[in-house]
């Protein structure tokens, strides 16, 4: 069940990362809200089509290797001359392995699209909704953000980066009516780990599905709220994480992150 809302009313909205995942559900989840057309955005074509035709509004496909800045130009031309009344920044991927291991240019390609692809569609989308005093972007960040996790470290960084930036962003428009949200999802049940490298059996935590999140992720903005952290025990993890000593955090995250961050010759610190 979902609520038909007057905020998303008559709005043409972006979501990046749209043919899996979170992505695909808070797409069907805005379609469901009352948006008028969605604007799916990723690299597969044949999947945007499908998520399209499970969104019961106007859809338009727009494929854009977001990890390069062909891509990201690409997309920002595709979406010269339309009203972008909300922006979903979802596209993101994880690496999990050693930092010194993994290739840089993998690691280059994950900063591109978790950070440089989000702050340029984010620049481009926000000018015009200030000016017309109505919109929203939506941050896909994460709860390794907040934490910070050995084996996914490129990651964490990068989600920090969403973190933090949606939150001051937030803060700096406070005087418009658009609104900046995050969603910080802990472990969802996606392709993410698989695409990550990351073995299902270092995957510790209880999985919320993509559907779940969704709700949460429109519900939250239908509140207008900073900060969306999808289920209760992400809410008591993080709540315990903010008010623990930071080396009380680093044991804990090792341990989660042990599967991952193991090394052959491993020190004990
Ligand atoms: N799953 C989790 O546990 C979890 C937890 C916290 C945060 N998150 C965040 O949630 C977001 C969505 O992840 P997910 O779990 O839904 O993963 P997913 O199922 O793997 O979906 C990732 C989406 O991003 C798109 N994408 C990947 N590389 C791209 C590129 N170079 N250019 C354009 N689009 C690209 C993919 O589409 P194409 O393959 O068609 O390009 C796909 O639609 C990410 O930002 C992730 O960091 C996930």
């Amino acid at each position: 069940m979902s609520l038909s809302s007057s905020f998303l009313s008559g709005m043409n909205v972006v979501v990046t990362g749209a043919s899996d995942g979170i992505g695909a559900a808070i797409a069907v989840e805005l379609a469901r809200s009352g948006v008028e057309s969605l604007i799916l955005v990723g690299r597969d074509a044949d999947r945007l089509k499908a998520v399209a035709a499970a969104c019961a509004v106007q859809c338009r496909c727009v494929t854009a290797d977001l990890a390069t800045q062909a891509g990201v130009d690409h997309l920002i031309h595709e979406l010269d001359g339309e009203v972008v009344d909300g922006l979903v920044n979802n596209a993101g991927v994880g690496l999990g392995g050693l930092f010194e291991e993994l290739p840089i240019a993998t690691q280059d390609r994950m900063i591109y699209l978790n950070i440089q692809a989000l702050t340029q569609l984010s620049h481009a989308a926000l000018e015009p909704m200030l000016r017309r005093n109505r919109g929203f972007i939506l941050f896909v960040g994460s709860m390794i953000g907040f934490v910070g996790g050995p084996g996914m470290s490129v990651y964490s960084g990068t989600k920090g980066f969403v973190n933090r930036f949606a939150e001051s962003l937030r803060w700096e428009i406070s005087g418009s009516k658009v609104r900046v949200v995050l969603l910080a999802p802990g472990v969802t049940s996606t392709s993410f780990f698989k695409s990550a490298g990351i073995a299902e059996t270092n995957i510790r935590a209880g999985q919320m599905t993509a559907e779940e999140v969704s709700k949460a992720a429109i519900q939250g903005l239908l509140a207008n709220r900073p900060t969306i952290i999808p289920g209760l025990r992400n809410k008591i993890l993080l709540f315990g994480m903010r008010w623990a000593p930071r080396w009380v955090v680093g044991w804990v995250s090792r341990r989660i992150f042990a599967g991952i961050a193991s090394r052959s010759s491993n020190s004990s610190n």
